[in-house]
């Protein structure tokens, strides 16, 4: 397997570049909309994510001064290599919401060109942006001459069968200047259904020198190193498989986790999300609670239960009395 790195570096403990930034590991959490805030990439990064993603940036809300985009914007050093990712239609509100959040300090920015959502998409942003190859050409140009830092890009195979353009879309990024790309190996028209084609993902490896970082369907620890040696991609994207289960990242199986290591990950997670959100924080953990209570000997009453504390403390605890530990 050709992981495309070479130089002094290659006997060092660093996997890949993004540009000039090394990265350690070959599993990243992917982003997610509503569910990979900093509280998330902060206990996945510890687990062993090997750098962060922000849920994506709407640049049109950004520069319109959206009451709630500056509270999901801050992260912490822990979650480096960060990095902010943006989308829309608009080259110039793309370029400038990119400048804008340099004042975080982020490690490199990602455009997202995979979202399949009908109001993002249909607007010619998310997978949208794929179908205007002057577009994304005039993007990268400008984003890469503008930003001093790495410049990278997440996309799909295209809009659907009939329109599988990710190799052209691909040359394209390659050639202006963007520095690592990653593949949701599945169309717009498919969503998140269907069987994602890791064939394609190694037909990018291939067909690029910039890294490639494969996504799609990796549903337990053991398939990350089956999907780097069956594509040659140098790292992968956990999306839907570490809600619930951060341990993906320790390459633990979920069935290994012990009850005592459930509740202090959970424990852990809901700190965070207080330290972060304050007396929200326990009420947008519910999003997680179902999915890290959905193991064996854990009634649906439980579960339920669970959901009516307004109390972190009271929470803490109860969930050390389910478990038994
Ligand atoms: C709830 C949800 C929100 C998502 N939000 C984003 C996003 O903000 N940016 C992005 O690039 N992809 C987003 N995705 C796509 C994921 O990053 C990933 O590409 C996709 O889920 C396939 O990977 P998986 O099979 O490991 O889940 C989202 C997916 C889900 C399920």
């Amino acid at each position: 397997m050709d992981t495309k790195l070479t130089g002094s570096h290659a006997s060092s403990n660093v996997t890949f570049y993004i540009g000039k930034i090394p990265i350690i590991g070959n599993a990243i959490l992917a982003p997610m909309d509503g569910i990979t805030d900093s509280p998330f990439r902060q206990l996945c990064k510890k687990m062993g994510s090997a750098a962060s993603v922000s849920e994506f940036v709407n640049a049109l809300n950004l520069i319109n001064g959206h009451p709630h985009i500056e509270e999901q914007l801050p992260f912490s050093e822990s979650e480096r290599p960060f990095a902010y990712q943006i989308f829309d239609n608009n080259v110039s509100r793309i370029v400038d919401t990119a400048k804008y959040l340099m004042k975080y300090k982020p490690d490199f920015i990602d455009i997202n060109m995979g979202c399949s959502n009908r109001s993002v998409a249909n607007r010619g942003a998310g997978a949208g942006l794929m179908r205007d190859h002057k577009k994304v050409e005039l993007l990268f140009k400008t984003i890469t001459n503008t930003l001093t830092v790495p410049v990278t890009a997440k996309i799909r195979l295209g809009w659907d069968v009939n329109e599988l353009n990710f190799l052209e879309i691909a040359h394209i990024l390659e050639d202006n200047g963007c520095s690592c790309i990653s593949l949701h190996a599945r169309t717009r028209v498919q969503q998140y259904g269907g069987k994602a084609d890791w064939d394609s993902i190694a037909s990018l490896v291939d067909a690029v020198t910039i890294p490639v970082i494969g996504n799609g369907d990796i549903q337990h620890s053991n398939q990350i190193t089956e999907l780097i040696s069956y594509t040659g991609c140098n790292a992968v994207m956990i999306g839907r498989a570490a809600i619930g289960n951060p341990w993906i990242f320790q390459k633990e199986k979920q069935e290994q986790i012990s009850n005592q290591d459930r509740y202090l990950t959970m424990k852990d997670h809901l700190d965070l999300m207080v330290e972060y959100y304050e007396h929200r924080g326990i009420i947008l953990f519910r999003k997680h609670l179902k999915k890290y209570l959905s193991i064996p000997d854990i009634s649906k009453e439980s579960i339920q239960k669970a959901f009516t504390f307004t109390n972190p403390d009271q929470l803490a605890q109860y969930l050390q009395g389910i478990l038994h530990c």
